[in-house]
């Protein structure tokens, strides 16, 4: 079992220090921020993510996971240090590398001889070859390991992976990455470190394009009269289309598909290579916020100044509660900027919505619906199709649903005089 050092502990790197204090190792995680850290170590996880109170709370109790703000501590006795850091969009839509590169240049000193570095970061191709010039130290190696977890399901995605992927040049280092994997059922790929890099992006790239793809279909079949619903299971059911990924929705966000995309855009780009197949899609996710937008709109009239419009989910999928690039508040932008007053209601805390002071945000999904005139749900949390639409019709002023997941019972709430609006039905 292996001494191990996480830097950044977020979404990924808590998920990953978490999962391998279960697995047995040893695990130092460090993150910047002291009032997470300190939230980590009483056993607090600052995040929402199925099962990983349970597996926190296990790797303290046991003492093999710890958290801290001080790197020296972290590193002391690290065989292999894990960099979960973020690389947001940057403002010409390439990844933003200073903050793998900064803790890069914070951990050099401290890294024990013989010690790997893997990077988790979603990096563009080239990012462990210039992390291994700031090292700078030859008795160092430095791995690429991507991460495929899905937010919401991280616990579950680390611990029983579709596959392991690890990039490197040193064959003694990438094994030792490999063997922190020992118990983990998936198919280890080792594979060239451009190839682990480029790899990542391409998977969410395909991913948001799929999506994409369904989105457009959806809009076809509103138009012809066909239903989105029996067009994503009939082409679903083909292995070579498969079924994920094929459910009509607002559009695509998130910490992960905007800024990879548009990276991906750049390092094609920057390669001598127009993506223009991934630009197109890029540009009709943007599109299909605003289409979804523009039904809300069409319900009301044509104008929403001065209406209530009810939302129900504000993060951008379920069970996780990351607003980050989240469509609900990109078509809910649209819709404040058009004069709409919005009431929302989301399970997640109510606390980190202060950056939106004009969404006016509700303690049930039947609060935010009081005086509505109109109802988006844009995040598919399960608690939505348990609310009883009889309760709901009589608090709003127009019984009215915009469904942009699809994810309420169509005919139960047609039956409860409700003006229903799916997506690609
Ligand atoms: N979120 C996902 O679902 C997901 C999935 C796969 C890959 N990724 C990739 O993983 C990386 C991390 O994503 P995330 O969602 O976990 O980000 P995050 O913002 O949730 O976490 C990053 C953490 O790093 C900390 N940090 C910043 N600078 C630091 C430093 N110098 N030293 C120590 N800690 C520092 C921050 O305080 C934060 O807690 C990104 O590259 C992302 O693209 C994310």
């Amino acid at each position: 079992m292996s001494q191990i050092a996480i830097v950044g502990t977020g979404y990924v790197g808590l998920s990953t220090g978490a999962c391998l204090a279960h697995l047995g190792h040893t695990v130092a995680c460090l993150d910047v921020d002291a009032a997470k850290v300190a939230m980590l170590q009483k056993g607090m996880v600052p995040i929402v993510e199925a099962g990983l109170d349970e597996l926190v709370s296990e790797g303290l109790s046991i003492g093999r996971l710890s958290f801290t703000t001080d790197a020296a501590t972290a590193l002391a006795n690290a065989d292999v240090v894990f960099l979960c850091l973020p690389t947001p969009q940057g403002d010409d839509g390439s990844a933003d590398l200073s903050y793998v590169l900064a803790a890069a240049e914070q951990v050099r000193e401290l890294l024990k001889s013989g010690a790997v570095v893997v990077n988790k970061s979603t990096v563009p191709v080239g990012t462990a070859d210039v992390v291994r010039k700031v090292l700078n130290r030859d008795d160092v190696e430095v791995v690429s390991n991507p991460e495929f977890l899905r937010q919401g399901t991280a616990v579950q995605d680390f611990l029983h992976p579709t596959r392991v992927v690890i990039g490197g040049d040193n064959e003694a280092a990438v094994g030792k990455v490999a063997e922190l994997y020992e118990g983990v059922d998936a198919p280890i790929l080792k594979m060239k470190t451009a190839s682990a890099e480029a790899l990542k992006y391409a998977a969410n790239a395909f991913l948001a394009t799929k999506l994409t793809f369904i989105n457009a279909m959806a809009d076809i079949c509103e138009a012809v009269g066909a239903d989105i619903f029996d067009v994503s299971t009939g082409i679903g059911l083909d292995p070579r289309i498969g079924a994920d990924m094929l459910r009509a929705g607002p559009g695509w966000g998130g910490s992960c598909f905007p800024k990879d995309t548009r990276a991906l855009v750049n390092i094609a780009a920057n390669n001598g290579y127009d993506f223009a197949l991934l630009r197109g899609v890029i540009e009709t996710n943007d599109q299909h916020y605003a289409r979804i937008a523009q039904r809300v709109l069409e319900e009301c009239g044509d104008s929403v100044e001065g209406v209530v419009v009810a939302a129900w989910g504000l993060t951008f999928k379920a069970n996780t509660d990351d607003l980050r690039d989240s469509p609900a508040i990109k078509i809910l932008t649209m819709l404040h900027n058009a004069g709409a007053v919005i009431r929302a209601y989301d399970p997640t805390a109510k606390k980190q919505y202060d950056h939106y002071p004009w969404i006016e945000v509700c303690e049930t999904p039947l609060s935010a619906c009081e005086g509505a005139s109109v109802l988006a749900v844009l995040t598919e949390w399960s608690e939505f199709t348990h609310v009883d639409p009889l309760v709901i019709a009589q608090a709003m002023k127009h019984p009215r649903v915009i469904d942009a997941r699809n994810h309420l019972d169509r005919e139960l709430w047609q039956d409860h005089g409700f003006v229903y609006r799916g997506v690609g039905r």
